[in-house]
């Protein structure tokens, strides 16, 4: 790596449009989690003595915070390390705490890779797993929905927001047809990429879990939460030491959990006119200035306020990356997750994406961090950087 970051060299001006991945992290969160660690946090909250009592409190007090903005009660929300903690404690923490003969479980076909495997695991527990397609923008296919949930549905997961594409669903016509259909299925969704995009009114919504991400909200990384509708039984998946919570055995990361509770103040509060602004000054501008240029996901207020994501036709999204690094503009391409393995993303294919169309696909998330210089910058550099790999491309057409 240390060779290629030379090879690469220090770009003059450096853009990070790579969040949806890991980004950037709010100076007063971190400000807040040294503190935390240094003074009031670095102790076991469980433990009787004045430490352990000053660290129960941080995390009491950062719980109320995160209450308070989801609209639940303290006692629903769980910690994990992380979204992908939070999705299979859901999914593999209900099915084993379920006892009936329910065993269908639905998943959007779009859903993040950490919904999908635990529920793909849980085939081997007899479960039937089934897909529920989406149209060509990612919105769910209601209709199927309505004739797939019956007697026999244990849960139904799908995320508010998608994670690669912005669509945004309309979960609460969604989740009425499925507990109309069945009052007794669960309904999770992986929130991580919504907190703070759209109301979440955890209290409000009949949802029964929903996952959630620290570094999402420019929090720290390796925290998130579970939130877990009072009277509703789910097993722990990982078992150790008795702490303070039994479905997240170990010793609570006060520090990281403070720092989370903090980015979610910020972010919450944060007035996102700008983030609108500057998403679509990108997409528009990208899309009138260069050729052959798809926008993946929907236009307008059904869109995440902080998601562009354009397939270049004729170009590996992989080349643009590399290309775009050059001139110190970081984006991904295709889904976060599958970006080291030359698969193309389940989400574009999902949305009917050609193979090429897929693979030429640029994923940027614009942040509180950015500014309009950035974008200007942006706008400038991409059509060159796709120009110039048109133009050593075979795959003409461009
Ligand atoms: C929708 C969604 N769910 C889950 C995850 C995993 O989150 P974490 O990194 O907190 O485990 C991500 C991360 O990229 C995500 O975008």
């Amino acid at each position: 790596m240390r060779d290629l970051i030379a090879i690469h060299g220090e770009p003059s001006r450096e853009v990070y449009l790579d969040s949806e991945n890991s980004g950037l992290i709010y100076p007063k969160a971190l400000e807040e989690m040294v503190r935390t660690y240094k003074e009031v946090g670095y102790g076991n909250p469980s433990i009787t003595h004045k430490i352990g009592w000053e660290s129960y409190e941080v995390l009491y007090k950062s719980t109320e915070i995160l209450s308070q903005i989801l609209n639940t009660k303290s006692s629903e929300l769980v910690y994990t390390h992380g979204a992908t903690e939070a999705n299979n404690l859901a999914i593999l923490g209900s099915a084993k705490a379920n006892k009936n003969d329910r065993k269908e479980i639905l998943v959007s076909s779009i859903e993040h890779f950490s919904v999908i495997f635990p529920a793909e695991r849980l085939q081997e527990q007899g479960y039937k797993i089934i897909k529920i397609p989406v149209n060509e923008h990612g919105f769910i296919d209601n209709e199927f929905l309505k004739t797939k949930v019956n007697g026999s549905t244990f849960l139904v997961s799908i995320a508010p927001i998608n994670h690669e594409i912005g669509t945004i669903q309309n979960l609460k016509e969604i989740i009425d047809i499925v507990k109309e259909k069945n009052s007794k299925t669960l309904f999770h969704s992986d929130a991580a990429d919504s907190f703070g995009r759209v109301r979440l009114n955890l209290n409000k919504l009949n949802l029964d879990l929903a996952s959630f991400s620290s570094h999402k909200i420019y929090g720290p990384k390796g925290v998130g939460l579970l939130y877990i509708k009072e009277g509703l039984k789910i097993e722990p998946i990982l078992h150790g030491q008795l702490s303070s919570q039994k479905l997240w055995p170990g010793v609570e990361n006060i520090p990281a959990i403070a720092g989370f509770a903090e980015a979610a103040k910020i972010f919450d509060n944060m007035d996102k006119n700008m983030l609108l602004k500057m998403r679509d000054k990108l997409i528009e501008s990208i899309l009138s200035s260069t050729e052959s240029v798809l926008l993946n996901g929907p236009k307008g207020p059904e869109r995440s306020l902080d998601n562009v994501n354009l397939s270049f036709l004729y170009v590996e999204g992989e080349a643009i990356i590399v290309e775009l690094s050059m001139q110190g503009i970081y984006a991904s391409s295709g889904s976060a997750c599958t970006s080291r393995v030359l698969e193309p993303s389940h989400v574009l294919i999902a949305i009917g994406r050609k193979y090429e169309e897929a693979h030429g696909s640029v994923l940027m998330r614009i942040t509180p961090f950015n500014n309009e210089d950035d974008i200007n910058y942006v706008i400038e550099r991409i059509p060159k950087g796709v120009a110039r790999l048109r133009s050593l491309s075979p795959i003409k057409g461009g």
